[in-house]
């Protein structure tokens, strides 16, 4: 069968999918490699895979896009790597989402920052029904006003969510929709306290996406986009059968390029797509979570997408409070909250709302376990399924039979600033700075 690959490269992000026919068989962040954060070039390693691809593609439309860069008055970018085709930057992001789906007719919303000209897109299957265009974009609102409380925009926008939680949505935003935020908006409230814009942002991002869903008819919805990780917007969406494929921004737009080379629904199975370690021994890492409280785990293949799901994990014991611990080798603001990992079977008895098992909504908490609850009460919960085959499953059960809680701390494995670990250096790297093991 023909191999396609597909990537992304040249803003941020950059990215590899691979597909041998309709079997996703390597999706990879360049920044794991290059180990550089947010790197935007693919890494010699990717271009190694990628040389044995039939075709390439490309996940947007370079022309297009640097029409819109001169109209916003930014430099020309460019590309280092060659394709064969390319597609637009929303039909790509459509794509990763629809052609992964659990159903089959569907309507997708696709909302990001900005790639070509579309800002927002509506679709029904696979034809755009409907675009909103630059300057109007919810998702450079949102990068700008993350820009304007003192973070990066790009990739900071999480925790400008995670703040949101302790502001009041004092500020009506929505005049900014109208003007070039490429520009940024530093000048706006110079008094305003950054909860209280993040919480604006917040407010005005859900009002304005729970509109959008409202314009799609059909009952199964796929969302798509860097808004899509938006965890507390998502969770409002009601009435729908909703599928978000775990990485919905520019890197899962790799996927999305080369399933437009196929156009046939892809086998998805789990985002567990990068570089391929040996099985962790689950009670080897319930025996270290026993003995010291944090355990790193670095298991099979790499998550493919921005959320660690238990293979490269840094697992804690969620009856003590480890700030201390774990802030030592994260940035983490004291805002930002922990999330936690439980067994499927009692995700209902300890928490409520919307859950899954890639941590893309937020539940309220129904525990009492202080380290893995925002200070709103809720959190983001990995529902770890009774059929998941992960190591993460059987350290869970493991934990249960030996704690009676169901449930573990769950964060990204990396080094502070750096990307997530990905190889077995990376893995002793993390050991030898912080002195803690990885399994
Ligand atoms: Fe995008």
């Amino acid at each position: 069968m023909a191999l396609i690959a597909g990537f992304s490269e040249g803003f941020h992000d950059a990215a590899l999918c691979l597909l041998d026919d309709t079997n996703i068989i390597h999706a990879s962040h360049s920044e794991r490699y290059s180990r550089e954060k947010g790197d935007r070039w693919l890494h010699p390693t990717q271009l190694e895979m990628m040389r044995k691809a039939d075709t390439v593609a490309y996940y947007e439309r370079p022309w297009l896009k640097a029409t819109r860069r001169l109209y916003a008055g930014q430099k020309l970018a460019r590309r280092r790597t060659r394709a064969d085709v390319s597609f637009s930057h929303h039909e790509s992001h459509a794509a990763a989402g629809y052609y992964t789906a659990p159903f089959d007719d569907c309507n997708i919303l696709v909302v990001d920052a900005i790639g070509e000209w579309d800002t927002i897109s509506i679709w029904d299957n696979m034809k755009k029904v409907r675009s909103w265009r630059y300057p109007y974009s919810l998702g450079l609102l949102y990068s700008a006003i993350t820009k304007r409380i003192g973070l990066k925009p790009n990739s900071d926008e999480y925790i400008t969510m995670g703040m949101a939680a302790y502001g009041e949505p004092r500020y009506d935003l929505s005049p900014l929709l109208e003007r070039n935020l490429h520009l940024g908006c530093d000048d706006i409230y110079p008094d305003a306290r950054n909860e209280d814009l993040a919480a604006s942002v917040q407010l005005l991002f859900e009002e304005k996406l729970l509109e959008l869903v409202k314009l799609c008819p059909k009952d199964n919805l796929v969302l798509m986009g860097g808004c899509a990780l938006n965890c507390v917007a998502n969770s409002r969406i009601e009435g729908k059968n909703l599928w978000i494929m775990p990485n919905p921004g520019d890197a899962g737009s790799a996927l999305g390029a080369a399933a437009l080379v196929r156009r046939a629904k892809l086998t998805w199975v789990d985002p567990y797509l990068g570089t391929e370690l040996p099985r962790s021994n689950p009670s080897a890492i319930v025996e270290e979570l026993l003995a010291e409280k944090v355990c790193g785990v670095a298991s099979e293949r790499a998550e493919f997408g921005p959320r660690a799901l238990g293979n490269r994990s840094l697992l804690a014991d969620c009856r003590y409070d480890l700030k201390d611990t774990v802030n030592r080798i994260k940035r983490r603001q004291l805002f930002r909250p922990f999330a936690p990992a439980i067994l499927e079977e009692f995700a209902g008895e300890y928490f409520e709302g919307p859950m899954n098992e890639y941590m893309q909504f937020t539940s309220r908490a129904l525990h009492d376990y202080a380290s893995v609850t925002h200070v709103d009460g809720t959190a983001r919960v990995q529902v770890v399924r009774k059929d998941s085959s992960s190591v993460l499953r059987q350290v869970l059960e493991e934990w249960y039979e030996k704690t009676g809680v169901p449930m573990l701390l769950n964060t990204s494995l990396n080094i502070k600033d750096e990307p997530m670990v990905d190889n077995a250096h990376d893995a002793q790297m993390f050991t030898k700075k912080y002195g803690i093991n990885v399994f």
